[in-house]
């Protein structure tokens, strides 16, 4: 049986990086979730549809083949046998992603494949309903978060090494409107699950919250 770690919570919280790690460390393959639905979302720009239109993203996410292959150990995302990972870290695709992850003709679709990947191999997957829709009977659940202010500094420090231009209130101010979108939407909000272990990382190192989540192994 494959051994299975969810790793859920709101955005900016270390989600990908504690992954990735961690998945490194134990040799298991890392699952972004978040990318497939970024990708679905590509989809959708590129066929011109409006977030709003939820008929239509509910008949267009069926022509989207999404599947996901590994380089050098790093997940790339196919759309329609397309390497689109270039495409899928900007912020119209991260708001369209927003716009179309509730949608259940969308998110049936990813979750199907998601649960398909992890039931024969060893995966760390991350996103926001994994431990309570995705993998259920995941051997390790963790709801992994950070005090707003914490993840908007973490944020803040990425772009300005970037040479992007930003401020630090306007980040957080985003970043709590995102969780209460995720929080509060109809399907699959972001939820800890009962069977979670809740790590706040606000005080932690990276290389702490990644042993806090192999000792829970
Ligand atoms: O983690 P991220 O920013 O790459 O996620 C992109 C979007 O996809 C975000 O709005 C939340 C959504 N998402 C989701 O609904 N379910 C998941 N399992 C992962 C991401």
């Amino acid at each position: 049986m494959s051994c299975n770690i969810a790793i859920d919570g709101p955005a900016g919280a270390g989600k990908s990086t504690i992954a990735k790690k961690i998945a490194k460390k134990l040799g298991y393959i890392y699952v972004d979730t978040g990318a497939m639905y970024r990708a679905m979302a590509l989809y959708l720009i590129r066929e011109k549809i409006d977030p709003s239109e939820t008929e239509k993203i509910s008949t267009k996410c069926r022509e989207a083949d999404i599947s996901i292959g590994y380089e050098n150990g790093e997940q790339i995302v196919y759309l329609n046998g397309e390497n689109v990972n270039a495409y899928i870290r900007t912020e119209e695709v991260g708001n369209m992603a927003s716009a179309s992850s509730p949608n259940p003709d969308v998110r049936k679709k990813l979750v199907e494949l998601q649960q398909k990947l992890a039931a024969s191999r060893d995966v760390v997957m991350d996103g926001r309903d994994i431990g309570t829709c995705v993998l259920p009977n995941a051997q390790v659940k963790v709801y992994l978060t950070a005090d707003s202010r914490v993840r908007a500094e973490r944020r803040y420090k990425e772009l300005q090494a970037k040479g992007e231009d930003c401020d630090l209130d306007t980040i957080e101010r985003d970043i709590i409107e995102r969780d209460r979108q995720d929080m509060t939407r109809e399907i699959s909000p972001l939820v800890q699950a009962q069977d979670a272990t809740l790590i706040d990382s606000s005080h932690m190192s990276v290389d702490e919250v990644a042993e806090a989540v192999i000792a829970l192994l």
